[in-house]
């Protein structure tokens, strides 16, 4: 069997990454992961479980315990927790408000990258191709990737981004209530891996000026380029 081709992408939210990543998958036919859903499952999992998420010990044993689904379709990738579909649950300002507070846990991180690397190996193995995205996998999870990509934009763009995504509109009001999410959220996850800059030999995207197809197409070139390399 042919080694998997494996590309890794991150940056902070606002960036393009999850709708890149997914095109970039497309454009493919790889599989599909998002690691932040895997952060987010967990939290929701905590939440409806009664886990203080303050207890680290306690987060960590459910993190080792989650009976976690991913699916790996680039046009759908819904994620199950046992019989229930979370895939709209941890988008919720619920789950984006906690999801740092576990994220930030040194040992719940170590087990999410374990569990990270088996999903791209056996995604990897089925498709022959897989598309990682997070904040530490062209650092940590996946270092050995062929392509690793991190995807950056200004504040003011991953703002104005993110408040379209989420509010439908880019008013003040709205762009106030996003910003606590997009600007704190990235401050406390980047204490614990530095996805703001590239590591060395990592290649930087800035898509502040770009449309999503002009980000899109500049994923590709790379990632094409690598292909034929
Ligand atoms: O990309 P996202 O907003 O769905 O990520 C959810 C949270 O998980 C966010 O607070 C950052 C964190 N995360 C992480 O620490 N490492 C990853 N590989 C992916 C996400």
């Amino acid at each position: 069997m042919s080694t998997p081709f494996v590309v890794a992408v991150d940056g902070p939210s606002g960036s393009g990454k999850s709708s890149v990543s997914r095109a970039v998958a497309r454009h493919l036919g790889a599989g599909y992961l998002d690691t932040g859903a895997m952060y987010r499952a967990l939290t929701w999992w905590c939440l409806e479980s009664g886990v203080d998420l303050g207890d680290a010990d306690a987060v960590v044993a459910a993190a080792r315990e989650l009976p976690l689904a991913m699916g790996a379709d680039p046009d759908e990738p819904g994620v199950h927790v046992g019989d229930v579909d979370v895939t709209e649950a941890i988008r919720s300002s619920q789950i984006s408000g906690r999801v740092s507070t576990v994220a930030t846990i040194p040992a719940v991180r170590s087990e999410l990258q374990l569990q990270q690397r088996d999903l791209i190996t056996v995604i990897g193995d089925e498709l022959g191709s897989v598309v990682a995205e997070g904040r530490d996998i062209t650092t940590v999870v996946a270092p050995d990737a062929d392509v690793r990509l991190l995807l950056t934009a200004s504040e003011d763009a991953r703002l104005r981004r993110r408040t379209q995504e989420l509010h439908g509109g880019t008013d003040a009001e709205s762009v106030e209530r996003t910003r606590d999410e997009v600007v704190r959220r990235d401050r406390d996850d980047s204490t614990v891996s530095s996805f703001l800059t590239a590591a060395d030999g990592v290649s930087t995207l800035d898509t502040s000026d770009l449309t999503f197809e002009e980000s899109v197409a500049a994923a590709v070139a790379l990632v094409d380029a690598a292909r034929e390399g």
